[in-house]
């Protein structure tokens, strides 16, 4: 039998206190970070809620290794634990270590890339993308159409259109595709599933035309928990062997482990074949460290190594996906348009449906954010046309293709009883919703405006 209640697997050993603040305090904090929470201090938020990424609470056993660890430039046992975990997992010879995802990234998409070639994924993350740019390349999105209905209750929105795969790599020949790259979740794509349907069809097209196939396994564990739930084939099958087996369909994966290896810093890229795992070796030297270590101590690698153990105990990825899917839930039934379904480390709001009286130049999701904040403390992150709008050659803003506000969830961080208040401050937020205010732009870098764009409110 379940109960409703969410049960945390877990006894809280040791507590990092969050200070209160009332409403008029953060009002000011808000007007001080010019209304872009990533300006706030974190001492000022609650609930923080503005990523998923390096933000995970360590058990006692990370903590127990990370004391264990050997910290020798060359050889450490450390090394040792750190590349059989690793292994594992991805069952490929060669593991090279870096101290986070992008890092992973540089190293290979610089090594494969360069102009006049194409990549194509599901959805690139941001840092995917830059780095494939940055090597002259070209970075090509193919998600599924059903990934833009955001009411389709469809399992696998993450999936790539393998008919547009096809046709693209009729399109630019094989030779000039550098790598295929499954995201897993797809994480810009609202943080959805990828079938194992969907991970064989594209490796079989990969094999069949000499591509490399690339996984960015960042939320592997999620993703597998999802398969075990909407694939029947996988019903008795543990969520490691089913992450196992999708790398088993891939040449090369990059992860970071910020994400489901449950560490504060940390990440690595395997490969198959030896040529490219000699190239990459030379710039993972020149960049991130020697070939045992790489940009990481030895105590960052003792807590990945017991990590992505822990990450597929399945009383934490039921504990962890359940507690996603309610908040998601909870904030549908208030009348909160969400994107469903729910994925495995975040839930997103559509901003423009939330507030319609705000023009998308008047940013809605900023406006969001900023109000989830004065009301509640809790931080989140727009991501719409503050993060990806453009100007055209008249200084008008260009949309996003989409006005999103996600709710990034650290894992094993809050309980049940800090997701119903976050619910309740959305119930509280829906009250006054017609009185919401735009914003507009005061200052913005050239690149990522986000992190640092101020902003001043309309009146
Ligand atoms: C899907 C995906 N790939 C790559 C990265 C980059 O990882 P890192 O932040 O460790 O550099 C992220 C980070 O959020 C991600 O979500």
């Amino acid at each position: 039998m379940e109960f409703n209640t969410i049960f945390e697997p877990f006894r809280i050993k040791s507590v990092e206190p969050i200070p209160i603040s009332t409403a008029e305090e953060r009002g000011e904090y808000l007007k001080d970070a010019f209304y872009n929470p990533f300006l706030l201090k974190s001492d000022q938020v609650l609930i923080d809620f503005l990523t998923d990424s390096g933000t995970s609470a360590m058990s006692s056993n990370q903590w127990a290794a990370m004391m264990n660890a050997d910290e020798s430039y060359a050889g450490a046992r450390s090394w040792d634990r750190f590349e059989k975990a690793v292994k594992n997992l991805t069952g490929m010879p060669y593991i090279l270590p870096t101290h986070q995802g992008r890092a992973a990234e540089r190293i290979l998409y610089g090594s494969l890339g360069s102009k006049g070639k194409y990549f194509i994924s599901n959805t690139h993350f941001d840092t995917t993308r830059a780095n494939i740019e940055f090597s002259g390349a070209t970075a090509l999105d193919i998600p599924i159409a059903e990934s833009k209905d955001f009411d389709s209750e469809y399992p696998f929105k993450g999936n790539l259109d393998t008919a547009k795969l096809k046709d693209l790599i009729s399109l630019y020949d094989s030779e000039n595709i550098s790598a295929v790259i499954l995201t897993v979740t797809n994480n810009s794509g609202g943080g959805q599933p990828v079938s194992m349907k969907n991970a064989r069809e594209v490796s079989a097209l990969c094999k069949a035309n000499n591509i490399l196939f690339v996984l960015d396994a960042c939320r592997i564990a999620e993703n597998s928990y999802f398969i075990w739930q909407n694939e029947p084939e996988f019903k008795n099958r543990s969520f490691f062997s089913i992450a196992r087996e999708m790398c088993s369909l891939a040449d090369a994966c990059v992860m970071s482990a910020k994400k489901d290896a449950l560490v504060n810093m940390g990440g690595f890229l395997s490969l198959r074949d030896k040529e490219l795992a000699d190239a990459c070796t030379q710039l993972l030297i020149i960049t991130e460290g020697y070939t045992t270590y790489g940009g990481l101590s030895g105590r960052d690698m003792e807590a990945v190594a017991v990590g992505l153990d822990e990450v597929f105990d399945p009383a934490y990825l039921t504990y962890r996906i359940r507690s996603t899917t309610y908040l998601g839930k909870a904030l549908r039934a208030l009348g909160v348009p969400v994107i469903y379904p729910i994925g495995g480390h975040a839930v997103y709001i559509e901003s423009n449906k939330f507030y319609p009286h705000i023009p998308v130049e008047q940013y809605p999701g900023q406006s969001l954010v900023c109000n989830l904040y004065q009301m509640g403390g809790i931080r989140s992150v727009e991501v719409g046309s503050v993060m990806f709008g453009k100007y055209d050659q008249h200084g008008k803003l260009i949309p996003a293709a989409m006005e999103l506000v996600r709710l990034a969830i650290p894992r094993r961080v809050y309980t049940q009883s800090h997701i119903d208040y976050v619910v309740e401050v959305f119930a509280e937020i829906m009250k006054t919703k017609k009185l919401a205010r735009g914003l507009k732009i005061t200052y913005e870098p050239a690149f990522l405006r986000h992190f640092t764009a101020r902003f001043e409110e309309l009146t």
